[in-house]
């Protein structure tokens, strides 16, 4: 009897210092989320397809999760990899690691008009790479570093805008940011000539793509764990006012950008509806995850499954492809569509896809 009240009493010790550890030490301080419920499921919008099981792999090997891509005047594709670099696909098709920089947190990027390609590192800023080399364009913004900067877009007056998925956490805790579901995103600017960076939104849930419409009198900046993007006007007549480009979306918004008819692609983060009921239900489950970061992506499932959507500058979504299983691609973040082609980046990857936009799949 004795020696079973001891060993009880060890039990309950080792509940207390784990729910200790759970609660009290956690790194989160987390609101409940409520998801929507066209949100939960990709069959509500479309009737799952697995197109993009049919895409074809470039640089296969080659390519340590490239994030994003984009594409120069002259068609020279740019992909910056997690092993550091800034590696390009030259029109004869060959692979080339052009510039490296030695970060493992490179993200979005954008070629500018000048020719220089621009990468956002979550853990230095804004940079600059050119065949000169590396600079930091922005490290800091009201005095406080940068943190976790994520995709970047330039206009044609030559400022960049660019997105902070959180201020609060890094790349390398980005579930965090999910989890603690509190708004700790930015969308700034970067004026070249000022070399100046501002704040133009904040409170944004985990600010992500960030593209301009073809007149460019706006900017859409998406919101990662709130299933929508926002509109945010630059029209002189109503610069600056705020509203919703596309919400309700089938999973969560990662990089958008302007395709050549006007429309706009968004690679979507698919995490279960299980997994992401399960994740918002309760305030416990979240300081669980939080204290073990190996569920997370049990739970979230986004390593499994794939999915693009093109949505008319209305923001009416027009069509999307998938694969509900990321047979060949998974965790798809990017989506470029070039000459007839859509180019598809991923953190889960070592290759960009190509999926031809034939008449059987527009
Ligand atoms: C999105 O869903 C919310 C409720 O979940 C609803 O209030 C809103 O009107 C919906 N938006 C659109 C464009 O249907
Ligand atoms: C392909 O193009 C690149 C850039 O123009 C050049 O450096 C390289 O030598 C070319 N390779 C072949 C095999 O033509
Ligand atoms: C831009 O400003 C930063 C500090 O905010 C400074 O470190 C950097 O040298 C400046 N760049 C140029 C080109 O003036």
């Amino acid at each position: 009897m004795d020696s079973m009240l001891v060993f009880s009493s060890f039990v309950v010790v080792i509940l207390l210092a784990i729910s200790l550890q759970v609660f009290f030490f956690s790194p989160i301080f987390p609101d409940i989320l409520e998801i929507p419920s066209s949100s939960k499921s990709f069959t509500t919008t479309f009737t799952s397809n697995s197109y993009l099981r049919r895409v074809s792999k470039l640089g296969e090997g080659y390519l340590d999760r490239p994030e994003d891509v984009a594409v120069d005047k002259m068609g020279v594709l740019y992909t910056a990899t997690r092993d550091g670099w800034i590696k390009r696909l030259n029109k004869n098709g060959t692979w080339e690691s052009w510039k490296y920089i030695g970060s493992n947190s490179l993200l979005g990027l954008t070629v500018s008009a000048a020719g220089h390609v621009i990468v956002c590192d979550a853990d230095e800023g804004l940079l600059k790479v050119s065949e000169d080399g590396v600079s930091v364009l922005a490290s800091h913004v009201n005095g406080e570093k940068i943190r976790f900067a994520d995709d970047v877009v330039e206009a044609s007056d030559g400022s960049l805008y660019f997105s902070v998925a959180s201020t609060k956490f890094g790349l390398h805790e980005w579930y965090l940011d999910v989890l603690e579901a509190k708004p700790h995103g930015q969308l700034l600017k970067y004026n070249p000539s000022l070399n100046q960076t501002s704040v133009i939104l904040h409170n944004l849930a985990f600010a992500n793509g960030v593209a301009l419409s073809a007149d460019q009198d706006y900017l859409i900046v998406c919101e990662t764990w709130k299933f929508r993007c926002l509109k945010y006007w630059l029209k002189e007549e109503i610069k600056g006012q705020t509203e919703i480009f596309v919400d309700n979306l089938t999973a969560s918004p990662d990089n958008i950008k302007l395709a050549p008819d006007s429309s706009f692609w968004i690679a979507q983060v698919e995490f279960t509806a299980r997994g992401l009921n399960f994740v918002h239900s309760s305030i416990a489950s979240k300081h669980l995850l939080a204290t073990f970061p190996k569920l997370i992506n049990w739970v979230l499932g986004a390593y499994h499954k794939a999915m693009v959507v093109n949505v008319a500058a209305d923001g009416k979504i027009i069509k999307g492809f998938d694969d509900p299983t990321g047979k060949v691609m998974s965790f798809v973040t990017s989506v470029l569509e070039y000459e007839g082609h859509l180019y598809l980046g991923s953190l889960n990857c070592d290759f960009i896809g190509k999926l031809p936009l034939t008449t059987s799949t527009v």
